[in-house]
């Protein structure tokens, strides 16, 4: 790829990154996106596995309310959800799905067209729209890119990214490893960092590059400590790397979850019981297994009418591990699922870096907290995607830079199994102020992580899930000793 230039650049092709795209393609810029290369067939971003839906008020229902949304979200995220930016992006979400909608997105409706609401984890009543089911991800990434492809004005290319480009103290571009391409705003919409452990829902991309990237570039990055675990990640003994999810709408239609002995979960655990919030009930299936010994616990969806033609893309991974939701148990155990924290960014996208701006996972807006309300995050992604567009309008109009500089993230990094290993064990659902120092040390040893030029693909990834686990094992030792001295 020679020089490119365009109004906008994003990095990233999930929802955040394209409805950013098209929606500023709309609005009269030029748009280049670069997407992650994946392996044949595979989607190679998180928006497309994603499964119980979008979390989104139906303005039409009495009993529901931004306020009450805002209330389960502050509920599930605690002290740390900033409650402005809160009730911003949720009072946004209608017309955000309504764009969504207007470019081709199809949801579940029932007789009368109105859309069928499922709930899940947290939200006090149901409002979690959804598409083929449990293929929420897979229609929204489907319009998406149906609707990129109908602007000219909009080029996807592959490219991975292995620096920013800046000019005195602005971003100006990207650079890939097939060019440079410049642009007046850059959005980074990377997705999630799922790959630092051994199992994890998110696809084989999901390797913490735009937080790389951009605490490079000297952008603000927070709360890295608060990775969501997802309770119910199906159990396959010794596997590793991405692994199928069992959606917490699962649950919201009726499943329960029990021990290898039979006890449920969660009673006395939680008024919300089997839909109490991710944490909550994710720390319960961890208790259960060390209490009985087993490697899992079980989800019980005998009891759903028709399994199969409600949760479609669950009944397949079921059955591809040889068992039938509708008549056996589903062997499930935490995941990890989702970065709560990430490049922090104001209520338009931006970040403290001129130019610089991230949407979807990679970004901290406030939003999550430290525990993710179940579905708000393709809402977040949507509504700020949205956001950014509105932005880069604004930004048009900068000159060609004359003397870029690159600002690569750093090479330095571990193999990846020993990081998956080693953050798995340290860094995961359970943490103690021990085992997270025992972890920094392990990541500050020559002998582990090892600086030497990255030469391929692989390296840059490793490079960024290194730095990436750096800054996560220092910001949750800081968080378990500051948490340890409020407790003493
Ligand atoms: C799920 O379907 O359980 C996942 C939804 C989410 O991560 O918000």
């Amino acid at each position: 790829m020679t020089a490119r230039r365009a109004d906008l650049v994003v990095v990233g092709a999930g929802v955040a990154g394209l409805t950013a795209a098209v929606a500023a393609a709309d609005a009269g810029l030029t748009v280049t996106v670069l997407y992650k290369p994946s392996p044949a067939g595979a989607p190679s971003t998180s928006t497309a596995y994603a499964q119980g839906g979008i979390a989104v008020v139906d303005p039409t229902d009495p009993d529901d309310s931004v306020d009450r949304h805002v209330a389960d979200t502050v509920a599930a995220g605690g002290p740390l959800v900033d409650v402005v930016a809160t009730r911003s992006i949720l009072a946004d979400g209608p017309a955000a799905v309504d764009r969504l909608i207007s470019w081709g997105a199809v949801f579940d409706a029932g007789a009368s067209g109105a859309l069928t609401r499922t709930r899940e984890g947290g939200h006090g009543l149901s409002r979690i729209i959804h598409a083929g089911g449990d293929a929420t991800g897979a229609e929204v990434q489907r319009a998406l890119t149906a609707a990129a492809r109908d602007r000219p004005a909009l080029t996807a290319l592959p490219g991975r990214a292995v620096a920013l480009l800046a000019e005195g103290d602005r971003v100006a571009g990207v650079r890939t490893e097939a060019g440079d391409v410049f642009g007046d705003t850059v959005l980074l919409a990377t997705g999630g960092t799922g790959h630092l452990f051994a199992s994890t829902t998110n696809p084989l991309g999901a390797t913490g590059d735009g937080i790389a990237l951009a605490a490079a570039a000297g952008a603000d990055v927070r709360e890295l400590e608060y990775v969501q675990f997802h309770p119910t990640m199906l159990y396959t003994a010794g596997a590793r790397g991405r692994r199928p999810l069992i959606s917490e709408a699962v649950r919201g239609e009726g499943a329960s979850l029990v021990d290898a002995e039979g006890n449920a979960v969660m009673a006395g655990v939680h008024p919300q019981g089997d839909l109490a919030p991710r944490d909550v009930v994710a720390r319960a299936v961890t208790d259960a297994m060390e209490r009985t010994g087993a490697p899992c616990v079980y989800l019980d969806a005998r009891g759903i009418a028709d399994v199969a033609r409600r949760f479609p893309t669950v009944t397949a991974a079921v059955r591809e591990a040889g068992l039938d939701p509708q008549t056996d148990l589903i062997p499930v155990l935490p995941g990890a699922h989702y970065l709560c924290g990430g490049v922090v960014t104001d209520l338009h996208g931006a970040t403290a870096v001129p130019g610089l701006y991230a949407a979807g996972e990679v970004a901290r807006t406030g939003l999550h907290g430290a525990n993710r309300l179940a579905s708000n995050s393709l809402l977040e992604a949507l509504v700020m995607g949205l956001r950014v567009a509105d932005a880069a309008k604004g930004a048009v109009g900068h000159p060609v830079p004359s003397g870029a500089r690159a600002i690569a993230p750093p090479e330095a990094r571990a193999g990846r199994e020993a990081l998956q290993d080693a953050m798995t064990r340290f860094c995961g659902v359970r943490r103690t102020a021990d085992g997270l120092a025992e972890l920094g040390a392990l990541l500050a040893d020559p002998a582990f992580v090892r600086d030497a030029p990255a030469l391929s693909s692989r390296d840059r990834e490793d490079a960024a899930l290194t730095a990436v686990a750096r800054a996560m094992a220092a910001q949750a030792l800081a968080r378990v000793e500051s948490e340890t001295e409020v407790v003493a």
